[in-house]
């Protein structure tokens, strides 16, 4: 599957070399989101990870580098990875600053001591692109770090409300023509269940959230914030 979000996300860098948000697919109806998405989407993970200036952040599957830049002026450094090369490269040269450092990698392949430096990541709208595989090594790889306290994924299409999102007879055999021809439209639909099993397995917790009620997603995403888990509480002394 990951080189076909690859080579989608390549192709997509080209044809809409002129149209950021359309790089990253930040459209609806195929139109290009208004900034007051734009600005809710950036928000949210201000709030979500309660930045604060001496952050050092990771921004996994980070595209064109659209919401890096914006976060980015909030913390101390960034580094934003993502596979396409050719987003990247736009990034680079359109999105950069001195506090930014972009990396072309898959992220379920990231090397063991990347987020070393790292003490809150994110990832934006992306993870219908990943794999249970994919996450679950990510997951280990972050709960692992030494600095790590949050992790916010942003935007997981929610496996609850496939029918409400393909919501009429059309609109599903579409979804289901294009995952048998192995052409994913958004990608994978994920349970709350399903991303809690590969949290709890490598010894994080995950609190949901419902996005803003005026992010567009918001009928069909759901949000996580994921921290390490709290050991459980000393048996009572009974002093
Ligand atoms: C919908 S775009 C979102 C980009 C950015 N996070 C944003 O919110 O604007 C999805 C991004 O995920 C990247 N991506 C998907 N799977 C990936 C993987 N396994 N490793 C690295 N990047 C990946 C794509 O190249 C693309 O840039």
């Amino acid at each position: 599957m990951s080189d076909y979000w690859k080579n989608h996300y390549d192709a997509n860098a080209e044809k809409f070399a002129d149209s950021p948000l359309k790089q990253v697919d930040r459209t609806i109806n195929g139109e290009e989101m208004s900034q007051a998405q734009l600005d809710l989407t950036i928000d949210a993970v201000v709030q979500a990870l309660d930045l604060q200036r001496g952050d050092r952040l990771v921004d996994l599957c980070c595209g064109n580098g659209l919401i890096t830049e914006a976060i980015a002026r909030q913390v101390e450094k960034i580094v934003g990875v993502d596979f396409s090369e050719k987003l990247v490269e736009f990034a680079r040269q359109s999105n950069s600053a001195p506090n930014i450092e972009y990396v072309v990698s898959d992220v379920s392949k990231l090397p063991s001591d990347f987020f070393g430096e790292a003490n809150k990541v994110y990832m934006r709208d992306s993870v219908s692109c990943l794999n249970s595989e994919g996450l679950s090594r990510l997951f280990r790889l972050i709960g692992g770090a030494a600095h790590f306290e949050k992790l916010y994924i942003a935007g997981v299409p929610d496996a609850d409300k496939l029918a409400v999102y393909y919501d009429d007879d059309e609109k599903m055999a579409f979804y289901r023509q294009r995952e048998a021809m192995g052409k994913p439209h958004i990608g994978t639909w994920w349970t709350e269940e399903e991303i809690r099993k590969l949290i709890e397995a490598a010894g994080l917790q995950v609190s949901f959230y419902a996005q803003h009620r005026e992010l567009a997603s918001a009928y069909y995403r759901f949000d996580c914030v994921i921290e390490r888990a709290r050991p459980a509480s000393q048996p009572d002394s009974g002093a």
